[in-house]
């Protein structure tokens, strides 16, 4: 059994995935920290994240098992994923690991929740439920900028705007696995929805869909 949940940056899905994954013990896999510690082991290198070589090979890095304990959180890191994420071969190479991970959940897990761009058009188009969510990037900024001040209060809102359009804009244009809504997927727009809202809704569709 496979949940999709898919959305643009910072639309509620990291939450709300791992919520549903607890509730319904099933894996949880969030699919942009594969893109994530792709993207930070190019730039641990030095290099730029467009440069296929070099995001080629740390994605084949990254599915053998070398994991380095590089921040993954960052926005730095988000823009330098996303660059990687429009390189075709990168994402062919992260497909099937995620593709293993979906239908094969670890022992005890009957069912996973994968949340990315992609889960519910390309790595798991056969899943029976699919959400996507969307917020619009206004309120996207507020919440990941609240996040972000937390842990540093020179964070600044402006700066988390322009990021977060940049990288929707790149992650909707590129031409393989844009992000794109499932024509199968329930719609979700969390403008005006708590995280409790949006969880209480998602698992009462999920209740009379199975
Ligand atoms: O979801 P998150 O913001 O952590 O993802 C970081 C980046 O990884 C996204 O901006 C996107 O470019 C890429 N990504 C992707 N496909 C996925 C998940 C993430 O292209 N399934």
């Amino acid at each position: 059994m496979i949940i999709a949940i898919d959305g643009p940056a910072a639309s509620g899905k990291g939450t709300l995935a791992r919520r549903v994954a607890d509730a319904m013990g099933y894996a949880y896999l969030d699919t942009g920290l594969l893109y994530r510690a792709t993207g930070a082991k190019v730039l641990a290198l030095g290099l730029d994240p467009s440069n296929d070589d070099a995001a080629i090979t740390a994605a084949e890095k990254l599915v053998s098992g070398d994991l380095d304990g590089e921040e993954l959180r960052s926005e730095e890191v988000g823009s330098a994923a996303s660059k990687v994420a429009a390189i075709p071969k990168v994402r062919a190479v992260l497909l099937d690991f995620q593709r293993d991970l979906a239908r094969t959940p670890p022992a005890g897990k009957r069912g996973a929740v994968l949340d990315g761009r992609d889960i519910g058009t390309v790595v798991c188009p056969e899943a029976p439920i699919k959400f996507y969510l969307t917020a619009s990037v206004e309120e996207r900024a507020n919440r990941r900028f609240k996040q972000l001040q937390e842990k540093n209060p020179a964070a600044i809102y402006e700066r988390v705007l322009k990021e977060l359009e940049e990288r929707d804009a790149r992650d909707s244009a590129r031409d393989v696995a844009p992000l794109k809504m499932a024509s199968d997927a329930i719609h979700i727009d969390t403008d005006r929805l708590n995280a409790d809202a949006v969880f209480n809704a998602v698992m009462a569709h999920i209740r009379t869909h199975m």
